[in-house]
């Protein structure tokens, strides 16, 4: 699984690895839990990369319900229909030949939940299923979820009830905003994402930034994970690791000095809080410290 991963981008731990491949195996949900840009979405856009299964993407939110899930008529073209049937004298046999008509798949709008449960045929690759950030949406949302999650079905009144032929992959994210129930974690299999270790983390940033040379990603790492460690409001991600190699790159310096993580700190460091704590401290410090730990 590891190796299946790196050769399609994803760097992944053992742990990790292991928790996917249970989950293919078992044909069970993963929740990914983990700090901010640590990986967790990226899961998701690797195995679709890997089982060429279209990567169907739920982005959740505060207020997210069933119609931005799901499915919902499309209330426009429907209207318009209904003015070209009523002009042209069409489909007026009778009125519920009419509300047939506009109440049939034509004007169906799929979202991903439903696309995932009817867009797996009987061969080919199954869908991937990714739910990202699931502690942003609501309680009812997650309690719907978890009905669709328990039997893959979803029934449109005006039409019937789509069955998944075979389940998608699901892949659901948090980032821990808020607890995610037990009633749905009971549903998945579970797994937190760590930040990777330092030599992991090299090798992601000079995956990620080939023009990055080796001494660059070390640093670049090595800096990371002392900031990490220092307790900020917002501790660098994996993500911000690749943006500083690649600002730095950017620039052309060759290693990391005082100037540069100077010129270059808004690529790892987001709040302004933050970026006053790390210059108080000394960013000379903050880099002489990290290399003796790290490199
Ligand atoms: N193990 C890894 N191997 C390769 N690339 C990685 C790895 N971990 C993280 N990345 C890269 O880091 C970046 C951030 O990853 P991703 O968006 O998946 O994080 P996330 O945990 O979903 O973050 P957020 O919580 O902000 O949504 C992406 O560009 C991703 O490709
Ligand atoms: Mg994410």
């Amino acid at each position: 699984m590891s190796e299946v991963l790196a050769e399609h981008g994803y760097l992944a731990d053992d742990s990790l690895a292991t928790s996917l491949f249970l989950a293919l195996r078992m044909g069970r949900p993963l929740l990914l839990e983990g700090e901010a840009g640590s990986g967790k979405t990226e899961v998701a856009n690797v195995l679709a990369r890997w089982s060429g299964g279209e990567l169907l993407r739920l982005q959740c939110y505060d207020g997210i319900d069933a119609s931005q899930a799901v499915y919902e008529w499309d209330y426009a073209r429907q209207l318009l229909h209904l003015r070209a049937a009523e002009m042209s004298g069409v489909g007026t046999d009778g009125p519920g030949e009419l509300e047939h008509s506009l109440y049939s798949e034509e004007f169906l709008v799929r979202r991903p939940l439903l696309r995932a449960i009817a867009g797996a045929s009987d061969d080919g690759p199954v869908p991937i299923l990714l739910i990202d950030e699931i502690d942003r949406a609501d309680d009812e949302f997650e309690a719907y979820l978890l009905e669709i999650l328990s039997d893959f079905t979803v029934t449109v009144p005006e039409l019937g009830t789509f069955r998944a032929a075979r389940p998608p992959v699901v892949i659901l994210t948090s980032n821990r905003t808020r607890d995610v129930h037990d009633a749905l974690k009971r549903r998945c299999l579970y797994h937190w994402v760590d930040y990777p270790s330092f030599e992991r983390e090299v090798a992601i940033v000079r995956l990620r930034v080939p023009e990055a040379s080796e001494p660059i990603a070390r640093e670049v790492s090595a800096v990371v994970a002392e900031l990490r460690r220092r307790g900020l409001y917002k501790p660098p991600g994996v993500a911000e690791s690749i943006d500083w190699a690649q600002a730095i790159s950017v620039l052309g310096s060759s290693h990391l000095d005082e100037r540069t993580v100077e010129r270059t700190l808004g690529a790892v460091i987001k709040y302004r809080e933050d970026a006053e704590r790390v210059r108080a401290t000394g960013i000379a410090e903050l880099v002489s410290g990290a290399l003796k730990y790290g490199t």
